[in-house]
């Protein structure tokens, strides 16, 4: 039996992955913080064991990861925080770069000595590291210092035949994105998100964009000049 462990499996995108990943047959540890809700997750489901933890605390991340391996590993725990009126909170920031960049170095640290050849890791980040977006000075930074993480290891880990995959999704309807207060163009659902990067991952993708053509349009505009690229970012926040 294949085994899976996700992050960020007590909710949205995390959620949904271990569903499918547990219905199409594969062994899934489950993690999260929140005991509660993972617990729903176990019960009943003889090939899903949970494991909670804090990926922003390294000590309790290789506490609970130590001695696990797996043949994927999808680091999908993360949040959103956006700065509002330009003002740099820094706390705020450093709490976001602390989740979604820290975080999953932790994992990667216990997880990558621990993996066998033929293995992949699949790193979640976000379409708006790909253009500078209004108000995502922090959930932007974190991802895009993700991103380029992700690919400078996939070089380095090759030789190991340990496969590194770049998730970025575009917006997904989950509890994290039910708090903006602005218009998501292209919106999925989990279970498209989940379908995206499962399919993608099956087929060993080094990057995993979604939806196809939002992420078309952003690429296209981080290829435009500065003057132009804030013209649109501008008109699309508004
Ligand atoms: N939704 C979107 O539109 C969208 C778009 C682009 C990228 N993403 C990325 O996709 C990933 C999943 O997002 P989502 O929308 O599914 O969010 P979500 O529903 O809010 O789920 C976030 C998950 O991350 C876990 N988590 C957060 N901080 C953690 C920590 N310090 N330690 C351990 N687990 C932690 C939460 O666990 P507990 O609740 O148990 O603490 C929860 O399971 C994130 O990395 C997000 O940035 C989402």
């Amino acid at each position: 039996m294949k085994r899976v462990l996700i992050t960020g499996a007590s909710s949205g995108i995390g959620l949904q992955l271990v569903r499918d990943y547990a219905a199409d047959g594969w062994h899934v540890t489950a993690c999260g913080r929140n005991q509660q809700k993972l617990a729903g997750l176990h019960a009943g489901q003889a090939h899903i064991d949970i494991c909670t933890f804090d990926i922003t605390d390294l000590a309790a991340t290789r506490a609970a990861l130590s001695g696990r391996s797996v043949d994927l590993a999808i680091l999908c725990a993360g949040t959103c925080e956006y700065l509002d009126h330009g003002i740099v909170d820094a706390e705020k920031v450093h709490r976001v770069m602390l989740t979604n960049f820290s975080g999953p170095i932790n994992c990667l640290d216990i997880l990558l000595p621990q993996m066998q050849p033929g293995s992949r890791v699949a790193l979640v980040g976000s379409v708006a590291s790909l253009v500078a977006l209004p108000r995502a000075e922090a959930y932007g930074a974190s991802k895009a210092a993700l991103a380029y993480f992700a690919r400078s290891l996939a070089q380095d880990v090759k030789r190991q035949q340990i496969g590194i995959s770049l998730v970025l999704p575009g917006f997904v309807d989950t509890p994290l994105t039910q708090r903006n207060d602005f218009a998501m163009p292209m919106i999925v659902d989990t279970v498209q998100a989940s379908r995206f990067i499962r399919r993608g991952l099956a087929k060993g993708q080094a990057e995993i964009a979604f939806p196809r053509l939002f992420a078309f349009m952003l690429r296209l505009t981080s290829r435009l000049p500065l003057a132009l690229q804030r013209l649109l970012t501008q008109k699309i926040a508004r």
